[in-house]
């Protein structure tokens, strides 16, 4: 299994999110920092794998890249678990769930790819961070903290890998589950850039300290002028002490 890996590994990898509205952009970008593909994860969310499809992840796996395909399953578990075995078809390295689509469907995914003999890591989304707490507990009927808590358990019991979650909450989700389980961060700004839509970012020191395994990177990075030495340069950081 892939995660066997990563585990030894002990160390913050680093994901870039290809949010450019076009292929060119996404290809520009992914051949600008080749050099570090080995080290690299890429992010291919909704936009991109719409548009581009199977053939765009196969581009960027002969570059070399870690894909993580970022498509947020939710539906009935049968139906989860079909879409969980095409994308392990697709050769993708991670990609994630709903926790909300509950256990019996984040079990049934799981059994599903455990018949591969090397699959995906999956990791579950615990709470949309676009929610303020007022519309999550209408839908909900709990406070983002309380069920983020609830629904990494539950990923954790059904077998998942890991969650996405805010760097401020790795530490409690590793402490309520266990020091492997997986989190991966967005909203990281790696030496403080600007915020942009987000509203709590974190640096990496504040990433290390959390003990967060996968921190995901958008704008810092693309739209940074030059996207290759900023890799480098966070790459270096993450080194450090490490
Ligand atoms: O540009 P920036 O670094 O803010 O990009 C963060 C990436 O992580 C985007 O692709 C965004 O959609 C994604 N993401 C997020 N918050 C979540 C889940 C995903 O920012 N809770």
């Amino acid at each position: 299994m892939e995660n066997g890996k990563w585990k030894m590994e002990n160390k913050i990898k680093l994901c870039i999110a290809l949010d450019n509205p076009t292929k060119e952009e996404n290809l520009k970008l992914a051949n600008e920092i080749k050099e570090y593909a080995e080290d690299l994860w890429l992010k291919v969310g909704f936009r991109s794998y719409i548009r581009d499809g199977a053939e765009f992840i196969n581009e960027l796996k002969l570059m070399g890249y870690n894909i993580f395909l970022d498509l947020k399953l939710y539906d009935i578990p049968n139906t989860m678990a079909d879409a969980a075995e095409e994308i392990a078809k697709l050769g993708v390295n991670m990609f994630n769930v709903h926790a909300s689509a509950g256990s019996k469907a984040m079990k049934t995914v799981m059994d599903r790819l455990n018949k591969f003999e090397k699959r995906p890591l999956v990791l579950a989304v615990t709470a949309l961070t676009s929610f303020s707490d007022e519309e999550f507990k209408k839908i909900y009927g709990d406070s983002i903290e309380n069920r983020a808590k609830e629904f990494a358990k539950l990923s954790f019991e059904a077998g998942l890998d890991g969650v996405v979650c805010s760097a401020f909450e790795s530490k409690m989700i590793k402490e309520i589950t266990d020091k492997n389980f997986i989190t991966l961060t967005p909203g990281i700004r790696p030496f403080g850039e600007d915020a942009g839509d987000q509203t709590r970012v974190a640096d990496i020191d504040l990433a290390k300290a959390q003990n967060v395994d996968f921190i995901v990177v958008g704008r810092p990075v693309y739209k940074d002028k030059n996207p290759k030495a900023k890799v480098e340069k966070i790459l270096n950081k993450i080194k450090e002490n490490q």
